[in-house]
């Protein structure tokens, strides 16, 4: 496996995989990985002849500068964990080199964008879609792998290589669970014990199902802040905050 973090180094890694054939498949994150993460790496590395994972923690998605300065980073501990799983490019480029045009230009989806967590978080998909797109083109993937944790991110992509005329086929992956139901993710870390044994009950009000104003009064009843609760393309989405931590999660309606 190889680390990069320069664009020129993997670019000319790119153009020799071109030359021999590769079928490229890729998994953009921000780090701070675990088995949903892995999920999609697995699919990939099944699916293509080489696996591109990308580490940047995205500033321009995050809409509040507390909870970028708290977003968990180890590059190390991931790189280890995507040597294992068998790898072939760790892409790791500065935020800067990302965006060297001071993110003056950006991708801005102007209908689905702006529900759920684009109402709660302004700017966040602008973010989003800007980086994704930046990616592609310089990974240049035929596959790229999402999560269906982030539902509403995985349709605005999918709405975004079909408006743009992406070369890229977008493959959605299922959520991966604790044992106990939590939507695995990078910000459980975060939780302690208490806030933890709550997200616990959050997944499994969540999965219960039941309208969406069901949902919500039995989350509230339970003392959990909530964010939202929609009913959308069958598909029951929530966001709440657990001892300071936002956390998301949708099951089919
Ligand atoms: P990140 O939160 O690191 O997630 C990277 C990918 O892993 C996303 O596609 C996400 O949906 C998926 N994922 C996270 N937790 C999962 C779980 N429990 N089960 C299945 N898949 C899971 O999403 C982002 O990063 C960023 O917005 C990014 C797309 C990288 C752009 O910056």
């Amino acid at each position: 496996m190889i680390v990069i973090d320069d664009l020129a180094g993997w670019s000319s890694l790119r153009d020799e995989w071109q030359s021999a054939g590769y079928s490229v498949g890729f998994v953009p994150t921000m780090g701070a990985l675990h088995e949903g993460h892995l999920s999609l790496v697995n699919r990939s590395l099944v699916e293509n002849d080489r696996t591109v994972v990308s580490i940047l923690v995205n500033p321009t998605q995050f809409d509040e500068q507390g909870d970028l300065e708290a977003y968990p980073r180890d590059l190390e501990r991931d790189t280890l964990l995507l040597e294992r799983a068998g790898v072939h490019v760790v892409l790791a480029p500065d935020p800067e080199a990302i965006y060297r045009d001071g993110y003056r230009y950006r991708v801005t989806e102007k209908d689905r964008s702006r529900s759920l967590e684009g109402a709660h978080r302004p700017g966040h998909f602008d973010g989003v879609l800007t980086v994704v797109l930046k990616l592609l083109h310089i990974v240049q993937p035929d596959r790229a792998y999402f999560g269906e944790k982030d539902w509403q991110q995985l349709e605005l992509v999918r709405g975004m290589a079909d408006a743009l005329f992406l070369d890229t086929e977008i493959i959605g992956c299922p959520i991966v669970r604790e044992a106990d139901g939590l939507a695995m993710s990078s910000r459980n870390v975060r939780l302690d014990a208490g806030a933890r044994a709550r997200a616990a009950e959050f997944a499994s009000v969540l999965q219960a199902g039941g309208s969406a104003e069901q949902v919500r009064s039995r989350l509230e009843g339970l003392g959990i802040d909530v964010d939202y609760v929609e009913m959308l393309d069958g598909r029951l989405l929530a966001a709440v905050r657990i001892g300071g931590v936002r956390l998301i999660d949708n099951v089919p309606a």
